[in-house]
């Protein structure tokens, strides 16, 4: 510091001071210049205290005692997104039946909290499963859970899922499938995580010359949704060719049944039931909660001039979701159609449904739905030989069958509850 020696060489009025020995205006210069530094010295440190006092009010797995927010050696931390809805709610439960540490992040939208509660009673023992109240397009809410949680996998659910509703409300489609996919994968770049499960869908393929499809098969989808979920394919496809991310992409067929042991099952929104899939219908008209089936189309070109689509049980389409993670290695990207291989038609899997409800279902036929192709069934060969996956439930009524036990016991779905468990976090806005 140099020594100052305050003299006054100016009157009063002037209030001015000088150092010994040096000009006034040089001085002046000097002492403004000096005013000047120190000024912009004490903004810079004001804008690095209020930078580091804004980080650390957000929580970081450093600063967080959770022990989801630690790696533990010999555990495998996933992070399932829309665990609360039917396929990933299963998902869920089949990683907690294997020892995984699980959190899910739903937005509620269209899943149920019901289905958290049941993974909850199952796996109450701390450390097992955790829940957050997010909304996956909502950048901030996602980065600070992956902040907060130490994740190895995600497993990457949550969606926006009818054929129909995206050729009405496509940009919905595009915003919920395509962008929060990249919100998803930029947080898990940010975080270093370094495997995703990516469920996509056969709606990709559009409506292919020849069956069965592979995943050779061009992509052409002719809907919203098939075009959504190939834009997010897409993009994770692009991104892992510079990172080590082990991905595993599965393009699930028609998704049927429900929990063997009848913990969960399918419980869409009363509001959706209009685009539903053919097996919440099925069960509505023999529940007599609508009066009857209404079957789009009936002059394709198929054997009984209804459409063909491929069945695979939610068990074995999870199992397909366990056997991607255990063989998903850095650098390695998988591609796999999760299907029977079989294809049974609309008409077929009415029959089945009246035979797995007992009840005689009433049927109207009318003319097809915009968005829908004819004939859609799978070659499983490459899942089988690579993931050692095979489908095991393959029977279509007694798949039925146990999924409708479930619609009896529930026939309210999950019911509604205000009652949430300490276990439940919900993330508050920021
Ligand atoms: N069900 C099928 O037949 C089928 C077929 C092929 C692919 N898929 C794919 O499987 C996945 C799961 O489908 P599903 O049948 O379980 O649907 P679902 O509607 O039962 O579950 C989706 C879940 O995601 C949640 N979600 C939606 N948008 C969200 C958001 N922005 N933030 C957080 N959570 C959000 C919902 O609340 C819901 O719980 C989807 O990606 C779907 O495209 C399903």
């Amino acid at each position: 510091m140099i020594p100052v020696n305050r003299t006054r060489s100016q009157p009063r009025s002037g209030r001015s001071w000088s150092f010994t020995g040096t000009d006034y205006s040089e001085k002046r210069k000097s002492h403004i210049l000096g005013k000047a530094l120190a000024a912009f010295i004490l903004i810079i440190f004001c804008i690095v205290t209020l930078k580091q006092c804004h980080s650390q009010s957000r929580p970081s797995p450093i600063l967080s005692t959770s022990v989801f927010s630690f790696h533990e050696p010999g555990l495998t931390h996933v992070l399932v997104t829309g665990g609360a809805g039917y396929i990933g709610s299963h998902a869920a439960l089949r990683l907690l039946k294997d020892s995984y540490r699980v959190t899910i992040v739903d937005n509620l939208s269209r899943g149920n909290i019901g289905a958290i509660r049941v993974l909850q009673e199952q796996f109450p023992e701390p450390g097992r499963l955790q829940f957050f109240f997010a909304d996956l397009g909502d950048a901030k809410a996602v980065n600070q859970i992956f902040a907060e949680n130490a994740f190895d996998a995600v497993m990457h659910f949550a969606a926006v899922a009818y054929v129909g509703e995206s050729t009405l409300e496509p940009l919905r489609y595009y915003h919920n499938i395509t962008a929060n996919t990249l919100v998803v994968l930029e947080a898990m770049a940010a975080y270093g995580v370094k495997t995703l499960i990516y469920s996509s869908t056969c709606a990709t393929y559009g409506e292919p010359e020849t069956m069965p499809i592979t995943e050779e098969t061009p992509q052409l989808p002719i809907n919203p949704y098939g075009k959504a979920k190939k834009m997010a394919e897409d993009i994770i496809l692009d991104f892992s060719k510079n990172s080590d991310m082990a991905v595993m992409i599965l393009r699930y067929f028609n998704v049927i049944g429900s929990d063997p042991e009848g913990r969960l099952g399918e419980a869409p929104r009363p509001e959706l039931r209009e685009h539903g899939r053919i097996s919440g219908a099925c069960f509505d008209a023999a529940s007599g909660i609508i009066p009857g089936l209404k079957v789009k189309g009936t002059d394709y070109q198929t054997a009984d001039g209804t459409c063909i689509r491929d069945y695979i049980d939610v068990t074995d389409l999870v199992d397909a979701h366990v056997k991607a993670l255990d063989k998903a290695r850095p650098n390695k990207i998988g591609i796999y159609n999760v299907g029977t291989g079989k294809g049974r038609s609309v008409k077929q899997f009415v029959e089945a449904c009246k035979k797995a409800t007992g009840f005689n279902i009433k049927v109207e036929y009318l003319d097809r739905r915009p968005g829908d192709y004819a004939e859609v069934y799978s070659d499983p060969s490459k899942i089988n030989n690579e993931l050692n996956w095979t489908a095991r439930y393959t029977d279509l009524e007694e798949s039925l069958r146990v999924a409708w036990r479930w619609q009896r016991a529930h026939q309210n779905g999950y019911e509604s509850s205000k009652f949430m468990s300490p276990l439940f976090r919900l993330l508050p806005r920021f």
